[in-house]
């Protein structure tokens, strides 16, 4: 693993420590029980799709897409993919199409054309029912969190649990509470969404993201608009995450050090088009005047 970077980015608590370091001992085992069967399904998955020869299949990928709505263009020929296990930061400015590519991945919004790839099938002409069989592999943090509001925060994250249909109530309630302490919202299980903070309820989406053990998560600006330690807190868990899970993961972000740290590849999104589809390595090499005004905005914004 070797965080070359280790130490210049104070992140609380650290990357490399378990998942379930702040999970109390009475249930941290069945926590790591069911997050290690995720963590083997996932690698068991990345591990398959590098032994097959020639190039990995991209577990996401987006071929040429095109999207509009009326007159306006939103996204044009637009192509990206996500290997299993890798992490792409989607970057652009607001209005760029940054969301309407998640709903699209997620099926929720049909591409005019193109070809669109989802747990490394080709989800174009998916009814809503085939979707229904993708969203379990492929789940989506939003912005908001999209809980449901009027049941507690508890049983949202048993939610996926129970359609499970395999696990007894006790074993629920363990994973929950230890989901919730791993997310760093420990003890919130009897409060109602409406009690949280924008950034607790996106903890509390990502701990039910989880619960569905998914092989993918796609996060919609997961560190903006909370308070710089939750900030911190939702970065270091989606890293951890991605280190310790093997997830495959799609996050879009504004924030260029945590792109830094976390993403595999970037795609940039500009005027309708991917302008820039690499690593990071690559983008911050780039003379393209665009991406080298992104590069000087977020310098300004974010000292370093
Ligand atoms: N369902 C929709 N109907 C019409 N216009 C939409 C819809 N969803 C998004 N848009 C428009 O598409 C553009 C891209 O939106 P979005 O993907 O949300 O931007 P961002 O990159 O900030 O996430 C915006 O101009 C937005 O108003
Ligand atoms: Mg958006």
């Amino acid at each position: 693993m070797g965080d070359k970077e280790a130490g210049k980015f104070e992140m609380i608590p650290g990357i490399e420590e378990p998942l379930t370091a702040d999970v109390s001992p009475d249930v941290a085992e069945v926590v790591e029980e069911f997050m290690s069967e995720a963590a083997e399904q996932n690698e068991a998955a990345k591990e398959s799709s590098e032994a097959l020869p020639g190039k990995p299949l991209p577990y996401i990928s987006f071929e040429n897409v095109s999207k509009s709505f009326g007159d306006l263009h939103v996204l044009r020929e637009v192509n990206f993919c996500v290997l299993p296990g890798e992490t792409l930061c989607i970057l652009g400015r607001s209005g760029v199409g940054k969301s309407v590519s998640l709903q699209i991945l997620m099926g929720f919004l049909k591409p005019d054309a193109g070809t669109v790839r989802v747990a490394g099938e080709d989800i174009c002409g998916f009814t809503e029912r085939d979707m229904q069989k993708i969203r379990r592999k492929v789940t989506m943090v939003f912005q908001n969190g999209a809980l449901f509001d009027s049941v507690t925060v508890g049983e949202n994250v048993a939610f996926p649990l129970r359609e499970r249909g395999d696990l007894g109530e006790e074993q629920i309630q363990q994973v929950v509470k230890g989901l919730l302490e791993m997310v760093g919202v420990a003890g919130m299980e009897d409060l109602l969404p409406s009690d949280l903070s924008t950034g607790m309820k996106r903890s509390v989406a990502i701990a039910r993201a989880l619960s569905s053990q998914p092989e993918a998560i796609l996060y919609d600006e997961p560190t903006t608009m909370v308070d710089p330690l939750m900030g911190q807190l939702l970065g270091n868990l989606i890293e951890r995450l991605k280190r310790q899970l093997h997830l495959t993961s799609i996050v879009v972000t504004h924030d260029m050090r945590f792109a830094k740290k976390l993403a595999d590849r970037i795609v940039f999104l500009h005027e309708g088009r991917a302008l820039f589809f690499g690593t990071m390595e690559e983008m911050e090499k780039s003379e393209d005047p665009i991406l080298r005004e992104f590069f000087s905005l977020d310098e300004l914004v974010l000292p370093q």
